[in-house]
């Protein structure tokens, strides 16, 4: 079984990029079940209902957030209704949404999970190790198939959240940095991790924003608005993880980098 992994989309550019390889990516690695991070596919600030919605479309089982996930209004209108939106579930109790969803995939089912780190994060959030403690114990009386996005700003929060949950998940993959690392392994007790899987959306930018911007806060230190470009090159960062739908455990995680520099091949 494989579970296609797509990383944060950024903006119009990284939704046209979605929808442009994501049907490509199918036919080539036929995964059971694909996972998309929304949280910057609003303009780079948050998720609308007809973005979730049509990444559902698009051949998505479950969309995951993180702390950019609330930044679009739109959110509070439709996040109790939207069966397969996921966001942090370490965020305070009455938070609206959930932080668990289960995919059903044919006769297979797979916990998907959504926690934030708390290191340079800038929110005062719940424990994330003690909250996935929580959720794999109510994940497990159902399925062993448990997947996990990590969305978290320090390589060494996402190591330590790996090895806590070795042998107990499938996959722990992390998001927010949008830059990809290459350290995608099978940890000894059968679960596939990788630090960051990268972004989807403006290959010409810093981190999907406009460059110009962002330079010009670090040459003068002050306030500046990010936007998030509306043309230029694109990038498209996931992951896929293969595994064994009876006991759990992984056996492969390869990362997926398509961009000028990494044309994809059919
Ligand atoms: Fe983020």
């Amino acid at each position: 079984m494989k579970i296609l992994f797509i990383g944060d989309i950024v903006g119009s550019i990284g939704r046209d990029t979605v929808a442009e390889y994501l049907p490509k990516l199918k036919k080539k690695y036929k995964p059971t079940v694909t996972i998309i991070n929304g949280e910057n596919a609003a303009s780079g600030r948050g998720i609308t209902e007809k973005i979730y919605k049509g990444f559902l479309e698009l051949g998505a089982n479950a969309v995951t957030l993180g702390n950019h996930g609330f930044d679009n209004r739109d959110i509070f209108e439709f996040i109790e209704d939207a069966k397969y939106l996921v966001r942090p579930a370490n965020f305070p109790n009455g938070t609206p949404g959930t932080g668990m969803v289960y995919v059903k995939s044919n006769n297979d089912l797979v916990a998907v999970i959504n926690l934030q780190g708390r290191t340079f994060m800038g929110q005062d959030l719940g424990d994330p190790f003690k909250k996935a403690d929580e959720l794999i114990e109510e994940a497990r009386k159902k399925t062993s198939l448990i997947f996990v996005d990590f969305h978290a700003e320090t390589t060494s929060e996402k190591q330590a959240m790996g090895w806590h949950l070795d042998g107990r998940v499938t996959a722990v993959v992390g998001t927010h940095t949008h830059v990809q690392t290459s350290d995608n392994r099978i940890l000894p007790g059968g679960t596939a991790y990788l630090t960051d899987s990268g972004m989807t959306g403006p290959y010409d930018a810093v981190l999907g924003m406009e460059k110009e911007a962002v330079l010009r806060r670090f040459k003068t230190q002050l306030p500046t608005r990010f936007e998030v470009p509306k043309s230029g090159r694109a990038l498209l960062s996931g992951c896929l993880v293969t595994f064994d739908a009876t006991t759990g455990r992984a056996s492969k995680i390869d990362r997926i980098l398509i961009n000028e520099d990494h044309p994809f091949y059919e």
